[in-house]
C-alpha cells in the first residue's frame, strides 16, 4: 500500500504541498530501497493522466480498506480479488485461465515425475494466480494499450515480475510463490526473457507457470494478435522444448490437450468465449459462462 501511495505522490499532476518532503517521509516508512527504486524508476514525476490518476486512486482506496481490516495479512479472498479485478479485465481473464492451464499441466505430469517434484497442485495454482500481481503497479494505460508499445511502455511492463515479488513478499506469501512470480518471464535456458541477470537456475513452479502463461497469452489473441489454435499451441510447445520451455511441463500440457477430456472441454468453452467476444455478441456471451475456476489460494503461514 505504501508503494502505491509513493507512486501516486510521484505521478499525480495535482499540486501537492511539500511533495518532496512527503516523498522522503514515505520512502523512510517503506524502508525497502529496492522497492522504492523500482517505483521511482517506473513513475515519471507528475505524469498521470486524470483518468490514470482516478484508477490509481481507486486502487489505493481499495488497498487502504484491506489494510484497515488486517494490518499484516489481508484476507486472502480480498487479495485474490485485487489480483483478479484491480488490474484490468483482460488481465483478470488471463490470470483465471493461467490458473486453469497450470493445474492441467500439474495433473497431466507422469505420476513418477509428479512425485519427484517438491510441489503440489496448490502451490502451482497459487503461483499461477499471483504471478502477475505486480501489474498493480504498472499504469493501466500501458496495460490496456492497443497501439504498439513504446520503449518506455516496455520498460514499465518489464518491471512487473519484480513488483510481483516485492508485493507478494510484503503480503506474507511464501518465497516459492514470490520467486515464481519474479521468474515467470524467463526462458527455461535463461537465454531470453526478463528480468535478466538475477538467476542461475529457475524454480520448478516458475517453469510450470511460464509454460501456462505463454500458452494462455498466445491463444487469447491479446494485443490485436490472431489467437493460436490448440494445434498451433502444441506446435509452439514442441518448438520451445528445452529452450523456452521446460520439456516436462511442455509435454504435460500436450498430454492435457490430447487426452484430458475435462480440460479439453474447458478449452473449447474458452475458445467459444473468445470467438463470441470478437464477434461482439454480448447476449450470447452472457449465456455461455465458463465454469468458475476461482478459488481461495493461500500459502501463507
Ligand atoms: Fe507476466
Ligand atoms: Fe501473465
Amino acid at each position: 500500500m505504501l508503494l502505491q501511495q509513493l507512486r501516486h505522490l510521484i505521478g499525480t499532476k495535482r499540486a501537492i504541498p511539500d511533495r518532496l518532503a512527503k516523498i522522503r517521509e514515505l520512502k523512510a516508512m517503506i524502508g525497502n530501497p529496492v522497492a522504492v527504486d523500482l517505483v521511482e524508476r517506473s513513475t515519471a514525476p507528475e505524469s498521470f493522466s486524470s483518468r490514470g490518476e482516478k484508477i490509481v486512486r481507486q486502487r489505493l482506496q481499495r488497498l487502504q480498506k484491506y489494510n484497515a481490516t488486517a494490518a499484516r495479512k489481508p484476507p486472502i479472498a480480498m487479495l485474490q480479488k485485487i489480483a483478479l479485478q484491480s488490474i484490468d479485465l483482460a488481465t483478470e481473464r488471463h490470470i483465471t485461465d493461467v490458473v486453469k492451464i497450470a493445474e492441467a499441466i500439474f495433473e497431466n505430469l507422469p505420476p513418477a515425475q509428479k512425485q519427484a517434484l517438491n510441489m503440489n497442485r496448490k502451490m502451482a495454482s497459487a503461483a499461477a494466480a499471483l504471478h502477475d500481481f505486480g501489474k498493480l503497479l504498472v499504469p493501466s494505460a500501458v496495460l490496456r494499450k492497443t497501439a504498439p508499445l513504446t520503449e518506455k511502455d516496455w520498460a514499465l511492463i518489464k518491471q512487473h515480475p519484480l513488483f510481483s515479488e516485492i508485493l507478494l513478499t510484503l503480503f506474507g506469501f511464501s518465497a516459492e510463490t514470490a520467486n515464481a512470480a519474479k521468474q515467470h518471464h524467463l526462458s527455461y535456458d535463461l537465454q531470453s526473457g526478463y528480468p535478466a541477470g538475477f538467476f542461475s537456475k529457475l524454480s520448478e513452479v516458475s517453469r510450470l507457470v511460464a509454460v501456462a502463461d505463454a500458452i494462455e497469452a498466445m491463444t487469447a489473441g491479446r494485443f490485436n494478435r490472431q489467437p493460436k489454435s490448440m494445434v498451433g499451441a502444441m506446435k509452439q510447445l514442441h518448438a520451445g522444448e528445452g529452450t523456452q520451455f521446460d520439456p516436462k511441463y511442455a509435454e504435460a500440457l500436450i498430454v492435457a490437450f490430447r487426452k484430458d477430456s475435462s480440460f479439453r472441454q474447458w478449452w473449447k468453452a474458452r475458445r467459444e468465449q473468445y470467438r463470441l467476444r470478437r464477434s461482439s455478441e454480448p447476449r450470447a456471451l452472457e449465456r455461455k459462462r465458463l465454469p468458475n475456476t476461482r478459488r481461495v489460494l493461500d500459502d501463507r503461514q
